[in-house]
């Protein structure tokens, strides 16, 4: 089936947090790009699958079929060559609800656990709310591209005594696919010092051309016994509003302790988050091929219009995700002014980059996964706003 992901659908009007512009930004006039969905419709086999659930009129606590584990399975193996237990598969309501049971099951209160700076914002939560130590490695800013600074991950193990990794593969913000040699390089040092990787891959299958994604537990038998993957449809197919992921433990031990921490803290898995996971983890390959497409082609796009017209704005072309990091530090604004430029002047709605850090200071994030319509719009304000202001 041919997708047209050109059509604007009315989100608001759906309730969409992207949408709802008023209670974020302050204003009803902002175009959205912020949070990480997509303003494109689902695979038609997802809807298909939902469909036929519905004609049954009970919606009570459910089980997890064999066929779901199969999917997740045969996926990984396909996509991956990753061979998954069954017994390794967890089912969770999101990534950052294993992430957090994660961080609480393998350390303990006061414990350090290191993420990279800028990093998706909840991944600093997961560490304070829970109490433990934050051990910040900031990724190095190498002209647009983002390193990892070896030394100073290397220090955060062996003499800073770190218990944790939260690894974020590929990486949001910036959309880094890290190379099989920095993750065994990280890995090394994690393990080594006898500590443990939460490797959130949500991101894993938006990968553009030229870049391939892999699994952390896939690289060895001990990379595998001393890690948790975070593996979900939700970014993928765009169906984050049904609250499932699968977390992939293949250490016994740690299972079991990650199954008291997720027992305590989160309820059974949702029906229609199964449904529709299955169904796209089975038939929403077609959908997935073309939906990439788009956004390469969104990418492609934004990048060229704000370098030909917007020169103060560079962009860092992301390897996966459709979300662009924008470094904004040529329009010479501090943060709080940045922020306003974007909402009050250019009306377009985007993510701060401070909320990723402090390495994010005078960057803004850009969600391109809309129709090239929006895309268009929104750079156009912001090209108008820059002149206005170059006038001044
Ligand atoms: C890196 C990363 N992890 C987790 C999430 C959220 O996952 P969930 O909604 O499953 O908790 C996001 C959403 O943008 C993300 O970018």
């Amino acid at each position: 089936m041919k997708y047209d992901f050109d059509k604007v659908y009315d989100r608001k009007s759906a309730l969409s947090s992207k949408w709802s512009v008023e209670e974020i930004f302050g204003r009803d006039d902002v175009l959205p790009l912020w949070v990480a969905d997509m303003d494109f419709r689902v695979p038609e086999p997802v809807l298909s699958a939902i469909r036929e659930r519905l004609d049954h009129p009970i919606f009570g606590y459910t089980m997890v079929s064999p066929s779901f584990y199969d999917s997740v399975i045969q996926r990984l193996d396909s996509k991956y060559g990753w061979k998954v237990d069954k017994e390794w598969i967890v089912i969770t309501p999101g990534v950052m609800p294993a992430v957090n049971a994660a961080v609480l099951a393998f350390t303990g209160p006061g414990d350090k656990v290191v993420l990279q700076s800028p990093v998706y914002p909840p991944f600093w939560t997961a560490i304070t709310h829970n109490k433990r130590e934050l051990a910040v490695n900031p990724l190095k800013l190498s002209d647009t591209r983002f390193e990892i600074d070896f030394e100073d991950f290397k220090a955060k193990f062996d003499e800073g005594g770190a218990r944790a990794f939260i690894l974020c593969s590929p990486h949001n913000p910036g959309g880094r696919v890290w190379t099989r040699d920095e993750l065994i390089t990280m890995g090394e040092t994690v393990i080594g010092a006898g500590g443990v990787v939460i490797s959130d891959e949500i991101h894993c299958e938006l990968v553009m051309k030229g870049h391939s994604h892999i699994p952390f537990a896939s690289i060895s038998e001990e990379f595998a016994m001393n890690s948790v993957i975070c593996f979900a449809p939700s970014k993928t197919f765009n169906i984050p509003g049904f609250h499932t992921s699968v977390t992939i433990i293949p250490n016994e031990t740690r299972r079991r302790r990650f199954n008291e921490a997720r027992g305590r803290l989160m309820g059974a898995p949702g029906i229609f988050g199964l449904i529709a996971a299955e169904a796209a983890f089975r038939y929403g390959d077609d959908w997935l091929e073309q939906v990439l497409e788009y956004i390469e082609g969104n990418i492609n796009y934004a990048i060229d219009f704000l370098n030909n017209n917007v020169p103060e704005i560079r962009s860092m072309r992301p390897e996966a995700t459709y979300l662009i990091w924008l470094d904004c530090r040529g329009l010479g604004l501090d943060q709080d002014a940045l922020r306003r430029f974007f909402i009050e002047e250019a009306r377009v709605g985007l993510n701060d980059g401070v909320t990723f850090g402090p390495e994010g200071t005078g960057f803004m994030r850009l969600n391109v996964a809309c129709p090239r319509s929006i895309l268009e719009e929104a750079l156009v304000r912001i090209e108008n706003a820059v002149k206005a202001r170059r006038g001044r």
